[in-house]
């Protein structure tokens, strides 16, 4: 990956520089929440290579919501880890709010995770659960267990928080760690088909909570899933075919 962030704001020329008002003082736009432009990524399979994504281009703005859809092994979570800085494209560029990387101690405040599996920790309660993801930021004090408990009471779970994975319902740990990947307020929340181990009724109130959380905080999304109606209900929707989005 290059040094130097790609500058995907910067006015390209005088026409869009006037039409900006750059040069008049005008506040310029913020940076997207997430960029990224042409990324490649292939993986070797035994003597041969599988190009998985070729060519993806994406700019994600604050509070946006959009959802990806795609055949299985089209690439999407692939894609999905290359936004979360998991795993690096092998051409092409990416920008989190304009910055080139994302290192761990910026990942935790910038970012929210939830993956179909929920993949909570299962010797920690709900409550537990989520302030383990503010704990990666800083100790949890008063203020953080009053988000956590405020948060689980917006998933539903105000009753639950002390209730292990286990004595949960599929539904129930998805919205903890829905509450888990918003307890640090981020400014991007990448979901793995998060309703792919749900009943039909239950997926659909994941999403619609997932979305009217989301909205309420201006967090952006992106959202992978299967389901054409989820899918609908985010703002900007796109497919993954061939390795492009479009
Ligand atoms: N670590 C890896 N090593 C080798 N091949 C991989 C690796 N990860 C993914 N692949 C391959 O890359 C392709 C895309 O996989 P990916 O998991 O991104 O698909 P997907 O669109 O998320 O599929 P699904 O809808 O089934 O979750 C598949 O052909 C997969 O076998
Ligand atoms: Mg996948």
């Amino acid at each position: 990956m290059p040094d130097t962030p790609p500058n995907f704001h910067a006015p390209a020329s005088d026409v869009e520089r006037s039409r900006l008002n750059v040069d008049r003082g005008a506040v310029p736009a913020p940076p997207p929440v997430l960029a990224a432009a042409a990324l490649s990524k292939g993986y070797r399979s035994g003597d041969r290579r599988i190009e998985v994504l070729r060519g993806v281009d994406l700019t994600v703005a604050a509070g946006e919501s959009v959802s990806i859809r795609g055949e299985s092994g089209s690439g999407k979570s692939t894609l999905l880890h290359l936004f979360a800085g998991l795993d690096s494209p092998d051409t092409g560029m990416l920008a989190w709010e304009g910055r080139p990387a994302l290192p761990p101690e910026h990942r935790a405040a910038f970012l929210g995770l939830v993956f179909q599996s929920f993949y909570l920790i299962p010797e920690l309660d709900a409550l537990g659960n989520v302030l383990m993801a503010s704990r990666i930021l800083h100790p949890p004090g008063g203020a953080e267990r009053e988000r956590a408990q405020e948060l689980l009471q917006r998933v539903g779970l105000a009753e639950r928080g002390h209730h292990l994975p286990a004595q949960l319902s599929g539904g129930e740990r998805q919205r903890a760690a829905i509450a888990r990947a918003l307890i640090n307020r981020p400014r991007l929340l990448l979901a793995d088909e998060p309703t792919g181990n749900l009943d039909e009724k239950t997926g659909d109130s994941v999403i619609e909570l997932l979305l009217g959380l989301c909205a309420e905080t201006q967090t952006a999304l992106v959202l992978v899933t299967h389901n054409a109606a989820h899918a609908a209900k985010t703002g900007r929707q796109l497919f993954l075919h061939n390795g492009v989005l479009g």
